[in-house]
């Protein structure tokens, strides 16, 4: 078998993976490794060459295909360009730097007659950017919705199964490798907006710049919330959606939303205990596409970790390794991605049900005035329940029916307004299909 030599960019979480699985795949040669720092402590041994100067790798005409697992902006695109360049085959987990500069590389990759591949960028070890690439390459796509995320979906699941706090549950998804070198970017739903651009561009043929993706992360999220929401048969978890709004018949947007823009945001949701995305636990993903042609398919599996992620990876270069003996293959393998940006869906016109923890003054007339205050806004109350009284004070938990998102922010700028309300303490969407 004819051998293919590769340089990588990190030895990390994902890079130790990547060099354990190579081990069973002797023709894929790994020359040489960089690192930031050589005095490290690695998880992983490795007789490959490591070295802290980038140039070794990106400058040495026998490396075929440059792996980066480094993550962040910068200084990985500035690597990944000049590996282009040099018309050298890129293998990246990195969904920052494809979300904010896709269009670029594709058309520079494009230019110079190689690829990139980019399986582990997004759901870690799930096959979802091949499947989407082509299995499901004779579909329309209606909408791409999910778990995206396995630090938070990890945060989330232990702080309802073990009782774990917030920080603690974090704490023990980093040791696990599983977060962001910052985690903010988890915690925050930057990462899942990441993945929601990449999943866009392929979906729906626009990539969505991330700053105009909706984002709410799970920070606020209480023990309270989750133990509430299990009550009325609920879960809470970060789903991420990216859905046409083409069809008029779209039920999660108005009639009349604008033609050919998307709807695309993460944000925590409470899904029904019943539904396949409150099954999944820990650092598991679970994504939902569906097609004109196939209806709807669940994928569900590792979201995080060094060997599922190097799973995606190797799985990349291998495919790779069976392209390369064809000739001028890289146009046949780039995704048909356009440098077109596309619109969003304005977050107004969004609809799902509302779950709203209030903390009120427990006086008469509080829940007629918030009824009132509701049905000026043409919300309708699905289920309201008093709990917590103490020192004059009380919990109000809504559970409401479809909602029209500007209505629903109207009402909370009057409800803040009511001299009884203490505070919103959480106003969260809850699942909705379609
Ligand atoms: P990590 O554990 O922080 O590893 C990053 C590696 O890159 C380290 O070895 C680091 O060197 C090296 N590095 C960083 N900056 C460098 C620089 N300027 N020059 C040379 N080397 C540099 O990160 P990771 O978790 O493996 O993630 C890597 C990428 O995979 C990210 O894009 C991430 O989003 C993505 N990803 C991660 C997972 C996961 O589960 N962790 C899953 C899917 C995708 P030192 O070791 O010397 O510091
Ligand atoms: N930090 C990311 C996560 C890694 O937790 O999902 C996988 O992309």
């Amino acid at each position: 078998m004819a051998r293919v030599v590769l340089g990588m960019l990190g030895l990390g979480t994902v890079g130790s993976g990547v060099v354990k699985l190579l081990a069973q795949h002797k023709h894929l040669q790994l020359k040489k490794i960089a690192v930031r720092d050589l005095a490290k402590e690695r998880a992983t041994t490795t007789t490959c060459p490591v070295t802290t100067d980038v140039n070794e790798i990106i400058d040495d005409p026998e490396i075929e295909v440059l792996v980066e697992v480094m993550g962040g902006e910068e200084p990985a695109l500035t690597y990944i360009k000049r590996a282009l360049e040099k018309r050298k085959h890129v293998v990246t987990a990195n969904k920052e730097v494809l979300a904010k500069h896709g269009p670029s590389l594709f058309a520079l990759a494009r230019e110079k007659g190689v690829t990139i591949f980019f399986e582990a960028s997004v759901a870690g070890g799930i096959p979802l950017i091949s499947t989407i690439q082509r299995g499901l390459g004779a579909n329309q796509f209606k909408a791409v919705t999910g778990i995206l995320n396995g630090t938070t979906n990890f945060i989330l699941s232990n702080m309802e199964e073990r009782g774990l706090s917030y920080e603690t549950a974090l704490a023990e998804a980093q040791a696990l490798g599983f977060a962001e070198a910052d985690p903010s970017a988890d915690v925050d739903g930057h990462d899942v907006a990441y993945k929601l651009s990449i999943l866009a561009a392929l979906s729906f043929q626009r990539f969505v710049k991330p700053t105009d993706i909706y984002r709410q992360g799970i920070r606020e999220i209480t023990p309270e919330d989750l133990a509430l929401a299990k009550e009325f048969g609920y879960r809470i978890k970060l789903v991420g959606t990216a859905r046409s709004t083409n069809s008029t018949n779209d039920p999660n947007t108005k009639p009349n939303a604008e033609e050919k823009s998307l709807a695309v945001r993460v944000h925590p949701t409470l899904v029904p205990l019943s539904h396949p995305l409150a099954a999944v636990s820990g650092s598991n993903n679970c994504i939902l596409v569906t097609g004109d042609a196939v209806g709807e398919i669940i994928m569900v599996g590792p979201g995080a970790g060094s060997l599922p992620t190097a799973s995606a990876v190797v799985g990349d270069i291998i495919n790779l390794e069976s392209a390369l003996k064809l000739p001028d293959f890289a146009s046949y393998f780039q995704p048909s991605i356009t440098s077109q940006w596309s619109n969003t869906a304005s977050s107004d016109d969004w609809v799902s049900p509302y779950f709203l923890r209030l903390s009120v003054a427990d006086t008469p007339g509080v829940i007629g005035t918030i009824g009132t205050i509701f049905g000026n806004h043409k919300i309708s109350i699905q289920s309201i329940i008093q709990r917590g009284v103490k020192d004059g004070r009380a919990t109000i938990v809504i559970l409401t029916h479809d909602v029209r998102e500007g209505d629903m922010n109207a009402a909370l700028t009057d409800l803040k307004e009511c001299p009884f309300l203490d505070s919103v303490a959480s106003a969260i969407r809850i699942y909705r299909a379609g």
